[in-house]
């Protein structure tokens, strides 16, 4: 889709902002978020500096009016690129805020690192993602899912419900499987587990979650795959995976952990699921395919920084 008009503005030229446009960027405050237009408020706002480094905004202002907002922010989990957001007023779409706003959070990095965002492949926001040169690291498939679908998958012997297994475990489990699933495209940091399990007891499903555990040689079983169930979402959100990429007998074990996860919310009345996970995770796919999801494709890609422009020679 190109070329969208703006009503009584005329479609004005594409790319870098036009002559008369005079839009004053500062630093986002409180009291700016506090008076965000409602156009303002389909992306994240923070006030600048929220987390120091870890969060740089910006807004544009055009005389009275803010026209633009952008942030960048670090996760706790991963460090290896800025997440970014971007919105302009509706009435000012097309005239090349948005790209001088990724020219104006590109300076605002602390470290050299890209951007990341995300977004349903036919989305206007991927669209402009595009337009910045943005590249795929990772497809999310369909993700909804029929609980009554779940008759495809077979049962397995190791599988049982992680309210049977010590919290540790499960803890210790989903760290495993993040870090190896995010490995090749977007690594986890140093002390990404505490981060990542900080909210895992409250969201966690006990009961709906499954566990494969094999004996281990040394002392006890431990868990090697699983099928996470979050309560914070309806339809509920489902995970699934190994806790290492090389576990024998994977995609049988967390065929079963789903099968198992899905038989509770079936006996509970629940009709529908939502996976979560990626075409790169090898054990969950197939799985996954087997259960005819629907809906639409995800990406999440990464967006070069615009680089600083060359200071002039004195
Ligand atoms: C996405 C958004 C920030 C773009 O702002 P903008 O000021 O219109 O962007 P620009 O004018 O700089 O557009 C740069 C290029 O992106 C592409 N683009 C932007 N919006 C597009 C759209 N709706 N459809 C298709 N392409 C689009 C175009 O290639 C455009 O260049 P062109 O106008 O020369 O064809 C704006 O539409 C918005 O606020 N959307 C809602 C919030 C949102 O989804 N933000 C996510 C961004 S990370």
């Amino acid at each position: 889709m190109t070329g969208v008009a703006v009503p009584g503005r005329g479609r004005l030229g594409r790319g870098a902002l036009c002559e008369g446009d005079r839009v004053d960027f500062r630093p986002l405050t409180q009291d700016a978020i506090d008076a965000a237009p409602e156009w303002m408020r389909e992306i994240p706002l923070r006030p600048d500096r929220w987390r120091d480094a870890h969060t740089r905004s910006v807004v544009g202002i055009e005389g009275e009016d803010a026209v633009a907002a952008g942030i960048l922010w670090t996760s706790r989990v991963h460090g290896d690129r800025y997440w970014f957001e971007i919105a302009v007023a509706p009435y000012r779409r097309r005239r090349g805020l948005g790209r001088e706003m990724s020219a104006r959070l590109s300076a605002l990095r602390g470290d050299d690192l890209a951007f990341m965002t995300r977004g349903y492949v036919d989305d206007d926001r991927m669209a402009f993602a595009r337009a910045l040169a943005a590249r795929t690291i990772q497809v999310v498939p369909p993700a909804d899912i029929a609980v009554a679908s779940r008759t495809a998958l077979r049962h397995h012997p190791a599988v049982r419900s992680a309210a049977d297994v010590e919290w540790l475990q499960i803890a210790e489990a989903n760290a495993a499987v993040y870090a190896w699933t995010h490995a090749a495209w977007s690594p986890v940091g140093p002390q990404f587990a505490e981060a990542l399990n900080e909210d895992l007891a409250d969201e966690l499903d006990r009961d709906a979650t499954s566990v494969a555990v094999v004996a281990g040689r040394v002392v006890a079983g431990r868990v090697v795959a699983n099928c996470m169930v979050y309560l914070d979402e309806s339809p509920p959100v489902v995970t699934a995976e190994t806790t290492a990429a090389d576990t024998p007998d994977g995609e049988r074990l967390v065929e079963g952990c789903v099968r198992r996860s899905l038989d509770v919310l079936a006996a509970r009345g629940e009709t529908d699921v939502v996976f979560d996970g990626h075409v790169s995770d090898p054990h969950f796919l197939p799985v996954w395919t087997r259960l005819g999801p629907t809906g639409r494709w995800f990406h999440l890609v990464e967006v070069p920084a615009v680089p600083a422009p060359a200071r002039p020679r004195s």
